[in-house]
């Protein structure tokens, strides 16, 4: 098994000193299991570099949850890359509430990873069909157009600078997770399009499953072969709950090692 990575994306939630408080939480909580599983949180912007520096020196990395494609200039309300660089570890690119909402293409997402992996964050690419496009079965066709155009051109030197999450798009938020059979075979399909771009580094990087991830489902999603972990929403903004996914993927890890 590749070592399991379980980001937390908390989308728009928490003021700064509530975020900061949950962080300092989730530190003591969840530390001991950093030597199994990469732990990774995604705050707000706008309270990263207070997290980060109340998390130095603790295995929980972080991550934003957007950046921009340009380094600096006239884009108001962006965050670049550069910015990032040096402190923050993770950027989160092409979640489907930026490409639904926000309007985020596949030409733009491109350009976007590009910028963050010159700037050495490592970056989690989300890609996913959405409910019209499961039902009418093309979810092969969504998921090869969105992975092949965001990773065009991409040169990767490390297989963890690049993971994939694979997160339908009616799975999130909806309480209805995929089936772990349903993901793991769409999972397949995302690894044989890493062989093709990234050739022998794609049996190394990590293809995470995320749409509903609770502490019921993570057991029957992480003992999948093709799920390398989690990106969790809703239930990273509770403390219990992220840390007993955590918990049943590090279970996961400890039963396949004997
Ligand atoms: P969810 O969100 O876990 O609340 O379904 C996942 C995501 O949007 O990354």
């Amino acid at each position: 098994m590749r070592r399991p990575l379980i980001a937390g994306n908390w989308k728009m939630h928490f003021t700064v000193p509530e975020g900061l408080e949950y962080a300092l939480r989730l530190r003591r909580e969840v530390e001991r299991y950093a030597s199994a599983v990469d732990v990774v949180i995604l705050p707000p912007a706008v309270m990263l570099w207070e997290i980060a520096n109340a998390l130095r020196g603790c295995p929980i990395e972080i991550g934003a949850q957007n950046a921009a494609w340009e380094d600096q200039g006239p884009f108001t309300g962006e965050i670049s890359p550069k910015m990032l660089a040096g402190w923050c570890h993770y950027v989160l690119i092409g979640h489907s509430e930026r490409r639904q909402l926000f309007n985020e293409t596949d030409e733009e997402l491109n350009r976007k990873l590009q910028a963050a992996l010159r700037h050495r964050l490592k970056v989690i690419l989300a890609v996913g069909e959405t409910l019209d496009e499961y039902e009418a079965g093309r979810t092969a066709e969504v998921i090869t157009r969105q992975l092949d155009a965001a990773v065009y051109g991409v040169e990767l030197e490390s297989p963890i600078d690049l993971s994939i999450a694979y997160e339908p798009v009616w799975a999130i938020g909806t309480g209805r997770a995929a089936t772990p059979d349903y993901a793991n075979e769409t999972m397949g399909l995302i690894r044989r399009l890493l062989e093709k771009s990234f050739k022998r580094l794609a049996s190394e990087m990590r293809i995470l499953y995320g749409g509903s991830v609770t502490p019921a489902n993570a057991r029957s999603l992480m003992e999948q072969s093709e799920i390398d972990g989690a990106l969790v929403g809703g239930a990273s903004l509770k403390a219990p709950d992220f840390t007993q996914i955590i918990q049943a993927t590090v279970e996961v890890v400890q039963s396949q090692r004997v």
